[in-house]
């Protein structure tokens, strides 16, 4: 190596280090920066206006405490949601209306011999899909990210309103 190449191996050396130094510290005040900006007040408000429609009024306290009002936030897709709320969004296009040959809301008579073979087993078609002698039922509706939860509060909100 000459000493040129010397030279030029320690200025480069000092410029990338001057560099890598320099990210390091733009990351530590990126990231205090953001903690402080986190704990503004108007930061919560703006969390809560993303929130899914409903968690606001489950909880009134959460609008003033942003760690509870991001939980549900990250939780979106397994966001409380009543039997009736999973019925209307994946079920109703199909057993509110009989298409597909799916058995109807409130024909007793259909839901008849499925309901006697027990929740466990309903759920199990519902969350996995089901081929029976009517028609295909797809597993959860077509809505893959509906918990098994969801998915039997449907059931149990469709033999209430069938029964
Ligand atoms: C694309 C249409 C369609 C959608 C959407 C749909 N289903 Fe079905 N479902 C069917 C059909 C068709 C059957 C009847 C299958 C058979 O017995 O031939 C059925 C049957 C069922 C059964 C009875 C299974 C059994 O063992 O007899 C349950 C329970 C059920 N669906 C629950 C749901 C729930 C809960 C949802 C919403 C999350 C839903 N379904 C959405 C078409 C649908």
């Amino acid at each position: 190596m000459n000493q040129q190449d010397k030279e030029c191996l320690a200025v480069c050396s000092a410029v990338i280090g001057a560099i890598t130094v320099f990210g390091v510290i733009a990351f530590f005040i990126a990231s205090a920066l953001s903690e402080q900006i986190a704990e503004q007040p108007s930061v919560p408000a703006a969390e809560v206006r993303i929130q899914p429609v409903g968690s606001v009024a489950v909880d009134g306290v959460a609008s003033s405490q942003p760690a509870k009002a991001m939980a549900p936030v990250a939780a979106a897709p397994a966001a409380p949601m009543s039997g009736k709320d999973v019925y209307t969004k994946a079920c109703f296009a199909c057993h509110g209306t009989g298409a597909a040959g799916a058995p109807k809301v409130g024909d007793a008579a259909a839901w008849a011999s499925r309901s006697a073979q027990g929740m466990d087993v309903l759920v199990e078609h519902a969350v996995n899909g089901f081929q029976g002698s009517t028609g295909f039922m797809p597993p959860k509706g077509g809505h893959p990210y509906l918990t098994d939860d969801n998915i039997k509060d449907a059931i149990q909100h469709i033999l209430d309103a069938t029964s």
